[in-house]
Formats: C-alpha cells, structure tokens, sequence
C-alpha cells in the first residue's frame, strides 16, 4: 500500500482551477518532490493531503486514512511544516517544542528534538529573537515532535543561508533514513537532486513531468552542452563558420548546444589545435535539470 495516493485531484477557488486532476503516491520511506511555479498548485495539494482542504474531486489517502476525516489519529500520524509560519513569538524555542509536543500520544524528547536541528544554544531564546533560519529550524522541530510516519514539509528551505539550506537537507535525509515518508514542496533544483528519490513538476494545477531526478535527465535531456571560456572575451575573427552558427556567447563563455557532440567537438578542437587556441577549460555536459525544469514549466515551446 501506498503512504500516500492521490487520484485524479481538483480543487478550485471561486471557479479559477487551482489543481487539474493530480494524481501520484508516495511509497513508504519515500521522499517526494512536488516541484513547480508560484502558483502552480503544491500548498493546495499539500494541504489537502493535510486534511486543511477538501477537494472538489479526487480522491487523496494518507496511511490509508482519508486526511479529511481521519481525525485525531490522522493529525497524530503526520507532521507538518507549513509554507507560512505560525509560531508564537513571545514563548521561547524550548517552550514552543515542549507545548507542541503535548499534542502527540509518543512525542520524541524535546531537548534532543531541539538538538537535532541544531537549537540547542538557542532553546532558552524567544522565538521572536530567533533569525529567520533558526524560526525554520523551530517550525521542523514541530514537524517532528511527534515522531510522525508522513511529514509534509512545504518548502522547508526557502529565504535560508546556503549553509542552513544545507543542514535542513541533512537533517531531512536523516529523518528519511530512519523511515520517515516524506512530501516537501520546492523551488530548488539542488534541493529536489539532494531529497528526493521522485519528484513531479508541477505547471497550471497539473502535473506534467514525473519522475527520479536520473529518469527526467535521461527522458528531457536530448543534446549535449559544451562551453569553453573565450581569451579577449569574444570569438575570434577566424572561428570555423559552421560552428559559428551554433554558438551563444555570453559573458566571455561560448556555449554550444549538439544533439551529436562528435563532429561539433571534432571541428572545434581540430581547429583549436591548428590555432593554438586554449580550450583548457572547456566543459562536454548534460543539461542540468534545472535547465529541464525552466524548459518544462517556462511559457515557451518545450514544455509537455
Ligand atoms: N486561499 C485561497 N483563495 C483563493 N485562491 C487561492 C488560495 N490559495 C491558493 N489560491 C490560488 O490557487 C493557485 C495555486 O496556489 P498554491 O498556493 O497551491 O500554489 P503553490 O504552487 O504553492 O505556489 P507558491 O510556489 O507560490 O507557494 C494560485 O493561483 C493561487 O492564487
Ligand atoms: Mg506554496
């Protein structure tokens, strides 16, 4: 059985379409990615699966339980990190785990909750002398008081430093590795590549991508991408006229884009080698997925 599965998914407000038919599951010790624009659907989907929405249409279970009616023992099985924060600003951090934690039939310790992500210097100060990253951290502790099966977390990184963006991701690594299913939303693509085993790209209230990181590589990616720093910023008067016409330069790099690498890089570096022209920092790559995610979800041809 699935930990969580959606079916065919809608919701609307006030007659403008906010989810289209979604439909996915997430495996248990899963993590899933939804993944899209602003406005493109994630918070209503994740909130539906919270039990905070109900759909117009479609069918969502979590653990098996319907989130709209599954009650007290739904709310106990999950944990939540919400997109907008709610904490109080006057208790302290520890106070805020300790007085969340009274909600869950098995919380986890709350100094060692506290620990985990990285507050414990911090748990005696007031939530509202907390930056915004540690108030992130606090809100995951309250995602994880509970020793939840599911956590929701609804774009847990975003606004934070690189080096917090990176000790949340361990921190939800750590949580997955000891068998937590997990549902985030993000922006990121660094992000997605370092969470989730599956994501799904979200545009309009549909899903139009789905996939591991590695299938959505291979399915999206179709050319290569090679870039070699210029000397002089510019190409040079007597670069080969059949690449000329593939090239984009940019900010004194030359990007050329091959569906067939072989004859372009032959010509290149049979060129380079006859001008003596330094091509030690050239590159032969994929397109990043983020690359695949501006092309899927931008307004322009590509996407589907
Ligand atoms: N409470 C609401 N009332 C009316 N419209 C809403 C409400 N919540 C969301 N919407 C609309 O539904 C659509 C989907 O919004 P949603 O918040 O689910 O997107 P999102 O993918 O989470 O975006 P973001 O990345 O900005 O958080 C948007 O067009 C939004 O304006
Ligand atoms: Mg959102």
């Amino acid at each position: 059985m699935s930990t969580v599965a959606v079916a065919n998914l809608t919701k609307s407000y006030s007659g403008a379409p906010a989810l289209k038919g979604v439909s996915f599951q997430v495996e248990p010790a899963e993590t899933f990615a939804l993944l899209g624009p602003n406005g493109a659907g994630k918070t209503t989907c994740l909130e539906i699966l919270e039990g905070y929405r109900t759909p117009d249409g479609g069918e969502a279970r979590v653990l098996d339980m319907n989130p709209a009616t599954g009650g007290r023992r739904f709310r106990e099985s999950i944990g939540l990190v919400l997109q907008v924060t709610s904490l109080e600003l006057e208790l302290t951090a520890r106070e805020t785990v300790s007085a969340f934690s009274k909600y869950y039939p098995k919380p986890l310790n709350v100094d060692e909750v506290i620990d985990i992500v990285g507050l414990g210097h911090a748990a005696a100060k007031r939530v509202k002398a907390l930056s915004g990253g540690q108030q992130r951290r606090l809100e995951i502790a309250l995602g994880i008081i509970g020793d939840p099966a599911v956590i929701f977390l609804d774009e847990p990184t975003t606004g934070l430093d690189p080096d917090a963006r990176r000790k949340i991701w361990q921190l939800i690594l750590d949580l997955n590795s000891r068998g937590k299913t997990i549902l985030l939303s993000s922006h990121y693509m660094d992000e997605v590549e370092a969470l989730a085993h599956r994501l799904a790209v979200m545009k309009h209230g549909e899903i139009i991508a789905e996939g591991s990181p590695a299938q959505l590589q291979d399915r999206f990616s179709d050319h290569a991408v090679i870039r070699f720093g210029l000397s002089g910023n510019e190409l040079p008067d007597d670069f080969p006229g059949p690449l000329r016409q593939l090239v984009e330069v940019s900010r004194g790099w030359a990007t050329l884009r091959a569906r067939d690498p072989a004859p372009v890089l032959a010509d290149l570096t049979n060129w380079a080698f006859r001008h003596r022209y330094d091509l030690s920092s050239i590159t032969v790559a994929r397109p990043s997925l983020e690359d695949i995610y501006l092309k899927l979800t931008g307004d322009g041809e590509g996407a589907r």
